[in-house]
């Protein structure tokens, strides 16, 4: 069964009826520009067809009462009366409610039932995309109009502020204002927003490493006061105010990341060639590894591994990095074949069992007919 269709016959012996709304907000994968957003720069994510559904009823009071399919647990929580509770799943539910109250929107209650075929901690944004189901489905009982980037801020917040992840924009730009068929370059100054179609004839194929790194958080509020600093030094806002030409031989590295980077994502968005993106993308994943230092040996193998199968135009780790996944760009004609191949080169080199998915570029977060 769909997770769609669990979602709603879960909610059917949870609640005892048929819910009155689905809503729905899916991961992503980064194509390119990565650890950009924080420096005002530009990234090109893509909405991924794993996605959080929720299945819910209004209610008459001010309670929220949601149930939680992978956790088997049920939380409740009252919208006058909002408390933190430390590294809960629920957290997010709520850090979303406070966002929504503390900018001044009237928000009523409601349960549902919530299930998610986002991998958890793989670096496809599974959080965003849970905080972006919640956000549409407080807009939906509560009447609030829909307005994805301003929705996309207040879940930020939430996850800044209330579950206290220090994370950019991008995550949840992607999943509230995600489109079909298409990646979507993210000003993340601006919020303007481009669609971008994919390069000619490709497929993206995300590989999930099977490794995970629980220092995730603090190497990540690392790299960004590092950011800072360095911005700091050349007296600009952000280092999206610099330039490739403008930077000293000596520049520290971080620094020559992330404006190569943006450098990289701007091409990278203007072009339809597959070649010119595959190598963007190769470009990337060598900064990352060897400026930012955010990789870890298996999402080096994994890249390796890809980029040595027939129809790989490039390949890199995608998402905040030391650990989850990577991303290929591969051609759509050799996309099945690609799967297998780099199954099994990696489970050979590594030792573990990688997941390999074929994603189609999906809509953002959006209330869904109840058939
Ligand atoms: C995580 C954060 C994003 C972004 C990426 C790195 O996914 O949530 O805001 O910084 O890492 O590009």
């Amino acid at each position: 069964m769909s997770i769609r269709d669990t979602v709603i016959s879960a909610f059917q012996k949870e609640f005892g009826s048929r819910p009155h709304v689905l809503v729905r907000a899916p991961g992503r994968v980064n194509l390119i520009g990565e650890h950009t957003d924080y420096n005002e720069g530009f990234v090109l994510p893509m909405a991924i067809d794993r996605t959080t559904w929720i299945a819910l009823r209004p209610r008459t009071d001010e309670q929220v009462r949601l149930h939680s399919l992978a956790h088997g647990e049920t939380m409740t929580f009252s919208l006058s009366a909002l408390t933190k509770n430390h590294r809960h799943w629920a957290e997010y539910a709520k850090g979303v409610a406070w966002a929504l109250q503390q900018a001044g929107h009237r928000l009523c209650g409601w349960e549902g039932v919530v299930g998610s075929d986002v991998p958890i901690g793989a670096g496809l944004a599974s959080s965003a995309s849970f905080e972006l189901a919640v956000a549409r489905a407080f807009a939906a009982v509560s009447q609030l109009p829909w307005d994805p980037v301003g929705m996309a801020r207040l879940c930020q917040r939430a996850e800044n502020q209330w579950v206290g992840v220090n994370c950019g924009i991008m995550d949840q730009t992607i999943a509230a204002a995600g489109k079909a068929g298409h990646a979507l370059l993210i000003d993340c100054r601006s919020l303007d927003l481009q669609p971008v179609p994919l390069p000619t004839g490709c497929k993206v194929v995300v590989m999930d490493t099977a490794t995970r790194h629980g220092l995730v958080n603090s190497e990540y509020n690392q790299r960004r006061a590092e950011c800072e600093a360095v911005a700091r030094q050349f007296g600009v806002r952000a280092l999206r105010d610099l330039t490739p030409q403008q930077l000293p031989a000596n520049v520290s590295r971080r620094a020559r990341h992330v404006v190569t980077e943006i450098d990289r994502t701007l091409r990278a968005a203007q072009t339809r060639d597959p070649v010119e993106f595959g190598r963007l993308m190769n470009a990337s994943h060598d900064s990352l590894r060897d400026d930012f230092e955010v990789t870890n040996k298996e999402l080096n193998i994994m890249v390796e591994c890809a980029r040595a199968i027939r129809g790989c135009y490039g390949a890199r780790m995608t998402g905040a990095g030391f650990g989850g996944c990577a991303v290929a760009l591969v051609a759509a004609s050799a996309a099945d074949e690609f799967v297998h191949r780099v199954a099994e080169t990696y489970a050979a080199r590594s030792g573990l069992t990688p997941k390999i998915y074929i994603c189609t570029p999906s809509d953002g977060a959006s209330v869904e007919p109840l058939r």
